[in-house]
C-alpha cells in the first residue's frame, strides 16, 4: 500500500479526484497546486474525514521555484513520498503558429518541464529507498497528432513507458494514465468549444482515478480508461494516413 501520496493540480478536476480516493484509502497527502485558499479547505476536509495527515504546497509548477518547491517535498527523506501523482495541467486556446510563444513557454514548462522534474526527484529519492510509484497523467491525445498539446501529452507517455522498463529492478512502476473527455474545469478554463462532443465520450473524475489505481496494483504502464477509449485508442494507433489527416485539419 502507498502510504504517502503527493498529488500536483490537486483543487480540481481529476487530481481533486486521486486527493479525495487516496485519502479515503488512508494514504497520507502533499497536494500541490497555485491556489492556497483550495489547498487548505481540501486539506481541512480530508484531515477531518480520513485522519490522515495533508501537506499543502503552494506552487505555479510553470516556474523554476514551483518545480523545485514540490519536488523538495518529494526528496524529504524526514516524509517520504511513494506515490508521485503528476497531474497538473492546463490548455491554451488557439492553434501553435497563432498563439503567442510566451503562452506556449509556459505550456511547455507546466506539461513537460515540471513532470520532467518532479519524476527526477521522485526516481532519484525512490530509487534509493526501494521503489516506489508513479502516475503521470498524460491523454488520449498522445496517440493523434493534434497540435501542442497532444505533443506534450506523447512525450510524457513516451517516457513514462520507458522508465516503467528501465526502473523494473529498483522497483518503480510508471504509468501513463491516457484519459478520454473528462467532466473537468479544463476545457472552460481553456476556453474549448465543447458542444459537439456527444455525450457518451464523457468521462466522471472518479471513473479515471478508480481505473488508473486498479491499473496501477497490476503494473499496468499504461492505463487507458473505459472500454470505449481503449477501442478509439487502438485504432488511434493504426488509423489510415488520410483519417490522421482530417483529424490534424479539423478546427483550423
Ligand atoms: N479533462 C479532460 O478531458 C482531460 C483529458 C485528458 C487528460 N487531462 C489532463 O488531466 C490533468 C488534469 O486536468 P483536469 O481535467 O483535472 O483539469 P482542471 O479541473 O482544470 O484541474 C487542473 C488542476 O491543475 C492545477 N494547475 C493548473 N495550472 C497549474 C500551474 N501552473 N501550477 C500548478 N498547478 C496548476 C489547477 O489548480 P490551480 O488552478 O489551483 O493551480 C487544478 O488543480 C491535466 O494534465 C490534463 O491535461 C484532462
Amino acid at each position: 500500500m502507498t502510504r504517502r501520496a503527493l498529488v500536483t493540480g490537486a483543487t480540481s478536476g481529476i487530481g481533486n479526484a486521486f486527493a479525495k480516493e487516496l485519502a479515503r484509502r488512508g494514504n497520507d497527502l502533499v497536494i500541490v497546486a497555485r491556489t492556497t485558499d483550495k489547498l487548505e479547505a481540501i486539506a481541512a476536509e480530508l484531515r477531518s474525514k480520513h485522519g490522515v495527515e495533508v501537506d499543502v504546497v503552494t506552487a505555479d509548477l510553470a516556474t523554476s521555484e514551483g518545480m523545485q518547491a514540490a519536488s523538495n517535498a518529494l526528496t524529504d527523506t524526514t516524509r517520504p513520498v511513494d506515490l508521485l501523482v503528476n497531474n497538473a495541467g492546463a490548455s491554451l486556446a488557439g492553434w501553435f503558429g497563432t498563439t503567442d510563444i510566451a503562452d506556449e513557454d509556459y505550456q511547455l514548462d507546466l506539461l513537460v518541464r515540471a513532470p520532467m522534474h518532479l519524476m527526477d526527484a521522485a526516481i532519484k529519492t525512490m530509487a534509493g529507498r526501494g521503489g516506489g510509484k508513479i502516475i503521470n497523467v498524460s491523454s488520449v491525445a498522445a496517440f493523434t497528432p493534434r497540435g501542442v498539446y497532444s505533443a506534450h501529452k506523447a512525450w510524457l507517455l513516451n517516457l513514462s513507458r520507458w522508465a516503467d522498463i528501465h526502473y523494473d529492478d529498483v522497483n518503480i512502476t510508471v504509468q501513463a494514465l491516457c484519459p478520454g473527455f473528462v467532466r473537468t474545469e479544463f476545457h472552460p478554463r481553456g476556453q474549448m468549444d465543447v458542444s459537439s462532443v456527444p455525450r457518451w465520450m464523457w468521462l466522471k473524475a472518479d471513473t479515471v482515478v478508480a481505473a488508473s489505481l486498479r491499473d496501477l496494483d497490476r503494473d499496468k504502464s499504461v492505463s487507458i480508461p473505459t472500454f470505449r477509449y481503449k477501442v478509439l485508442a487502438g485504432l488511434a494507433q493504426y488509423m489510415p494516413k488520410t483519417l490522421v489527416t482530417r483529424i490534424a485539419r479539423r478546427g483550423r
